[in-house]
């Protein structure tokens, strides 16, 4: 599913050079959930960028979904991201659209036959307990409500791969417990899930395979 051969990636900020990974090798088979951890600064960001290809590395090698991801043209990175769901600590959702057309839309920018749209927008808000307010607009969710919508958009293309980078840091133990168990359950559907996350207490509460990075380093890999 993905594999990361010796990969470094610097970014240059004027004549300055940021390591952020170095040297990072590891495998991650289909169907795993896996915790990526390390203190603020690590690199996680940075390795979870790369496997969506929002950026390519400086060296080594990305391969995702039997894809070198940096020698991808423009329409295969399009369709290796179809197959990618993404959220984030911040939901990002389009504030002047209900949680139905937040999701809806991803199926429409795809030209999915419209008579499709809207079984599988609540069948993707149903798995995340939020089908009760698809009409609500984001102002009028709780930020706990807002991420159930956001894993929402994230799957509802089905993907076979979701990139979670902080997806509880907004919120509180209840909340964050409830995100948590609606991963667990999308994962449980097939999805290979890679969680990033700085809580410790997380990690520790998740007890699943964990890599740690350190100054972009992998420091540890196991469980
Ligand atoms: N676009 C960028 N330009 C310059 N430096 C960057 C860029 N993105 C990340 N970095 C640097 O790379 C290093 C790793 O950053 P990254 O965001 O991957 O860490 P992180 O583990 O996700 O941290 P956090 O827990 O704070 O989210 C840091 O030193 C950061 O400042
Ligand atoms: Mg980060």
């Amino acid at each position: 599913m993905i594999e990361l051969h010796r990969v470094s990636k610097v970014f240059s900020v004027g004549p300055v050079k940021v390591p952020a990974l170095s040297d990072v090798s590891l495998r991650i088979a289909k169907g795993e959930f896996v915790v990526l951890t390390g203190a603020s600064g690590a690199g996680k960001t940075t390795l979870l960028r790369l496997l969506y290809r929002d950026d390519v590395p400086s060296e080594g090698e990305v391969q995702v979904l039997g894809e070198d991801v940096a020698s991808l043209r423009r329409s295969e990175v399009a369709a290796l991201r179809r197959s990618i769901g993404v959220v984030f600590q911040d939901a990002k959702l389009l504030p002047a659209r209900t949680v139905y057309e937040n999701v809806a839309f991803v199926l429409r920018v795809l030209g999915t036959p419209k008579r499709e749209i809207t079984p599988r927008v609540f069948d993707a808000l149903r798995t995340v307990g939020i089908s009760a307010r698809a009409q609500a607009y984001p102002a009028q969710l709780s930020q706990g409500e807002a991420q159930r919508a956001s894993l929402a958009r994230a799957i509802v293309r089905q993907p076979s791969l979701l990139l979670a980078d902080e997806p509880t840091g907004n919120l509180d133990d209840a909340m964050e417990a409830e995100i948590i168990d609606v991963i667990k359950d999308i994962r449980a559907g097939g999805t290979t899930v890679i969680l990033a996350t700085h809580q410790s207490r997380l990690v520790r509460a998740l007890r699943r395979r964990t890599i740690t990075l350190d100054g972009g380093y992998l420091l540890k890999d196991e469980g």
